[in-house]
């Protein structure tokens, strides 16, 4: 199913359609049912990630690669193993020793679906997947471009990045961080995998550094953004809107920008990041607008 971003505009809406419901049919391809004796563990691996989404990153990783004319069957392989890599974040997010979720996607986390040993078990396959489709030479036939795309997803999921944030996270609900540690932790949780996406189809067109650096600061801003809008969503929308599960944040006495600023300051910081992840694609012109519209998307999303 794919999902229908109602608050894009209907260009942006549909682009986002069409690259969700390609990554899906790639998903499909590289995560087909099984009946194996160990099904159970694929069965939970396809509920995390063929539930729903919005296809945010695969969307960053298409959009960045046609900039440079790479061929879209390797970017929707690239787009597939972040959306694994994401989707094995949010089934571990979820658990109960993280943030005990039982709402996803509109469906059950996946430790309720199944139960947690798989659900950890799922995420972890999700993980080393995403490597093994990255390494393979479907995914470019230069393997220095295959380690690069290896080498870039490790630094942005590791401890260095997503994963570093999440440890981050877990400590703010403990610690008083101050806004920049806050900033910190957000870029790392979020806006790394996000600047990956931008990164991968710079690597897949072998572009030079300026276009590079461009994305990735259009990528670190936007995923800071997206992570406060987040944050934001948490204390207003509805479950039925979000598809997961709201006020989950404040019942951990966790530091967000929106505990530390308020809701409304923290909009004003959203818009001004938004505004700053645009101007840095200047560089592209006009091939870049549906970058540009899914970070205005991105202020005013209610999911
Ligand atoms: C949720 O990400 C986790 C965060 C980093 C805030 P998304 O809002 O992109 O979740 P899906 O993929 O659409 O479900
Ligand atoms: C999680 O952030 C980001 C990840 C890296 C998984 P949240 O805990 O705020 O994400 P949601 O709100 O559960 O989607
Ligand atoms: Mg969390
Ligand atoms: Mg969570
Ligand atoms: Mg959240």
């Amino acid at each position: 199913m794919a999902p229908s971003p109602r608050d894009a505009g209907p260009e942006l809406q549909n682009a986002m359609t069409e690259v969700a419901d390609a990554v899906n049919r790639t998903i499909e391809r590289l995560l087909p049912e099984t009946d194996l004796a160990e099904a159970r563990l694929f069965n939970a691996m396809r509920h995390g990630t063929l539930s729903g989404g919005k296809r945010l990153r695969p969307f960053l990783a298409v959009q960045a690669a046609f900039l440079f004319n790479v061929p879209s069957a390797r970017a929707r392989r690239v787009a597939a193993a972040i959306e694994f890599v994401h989707c094995y974040s949010l089934i571990h997010d979820d658990l109960p020793a993280m943030d005990n979720a039982s709402l996803r996607r509109g469906q059950p986390t996946v430790h309720k679906k199944f139960d947690e040993a798989t659900a950890i078990l799922a995420g972890d396959s999700l993980l080393t997947l995403a490597f093994e489709i990255l390494s393979e030479p479907e995914t470019h036939e230069d393997p220095r471009v295959r380690c690069e795309l290896v080498r870039a997803l490790a630094q942005a999921a590791g401890g260095h990045g997503m994963v570093g944030g999440q440890m981050l996270d877990l400590i703010a609900e403990e610690e008083a961080f101050d806004l920049g540690t806050i900033s910190r932790l957000q870029r790392m949780k979020t806006g790394k995998l996000m600047a990956f996406a931008v990164e991968a189809g710079a690597i897949l067109g072998k572009a030079g550094d300026p276009q590079r650096k461009a994305l990735c600061n259009y990528a670190h801003d936007l995923g800071l953004a997206f992570q406060v809008t987040d944050d934001i969503l948490d204390v207003e929308a509805d479950p039925q809107d979000t598809g997961k599960d709201t006020r989950k944040d404040e019942a951990a006495g966790k530091a967000t920008f929106v505990s530390t600023m308020g809701k409304e300051q923290a909009r004003e910081r959203a818009e001004m990041l938004v505004n700053q992840s645009v101007a840095h694609l200047k560089i592209f012109e006009g091939r870049a607008d549906m970058l540009k519209e899914l970070a205005y998307y991105v202020l005013k999303r209610r999911a």
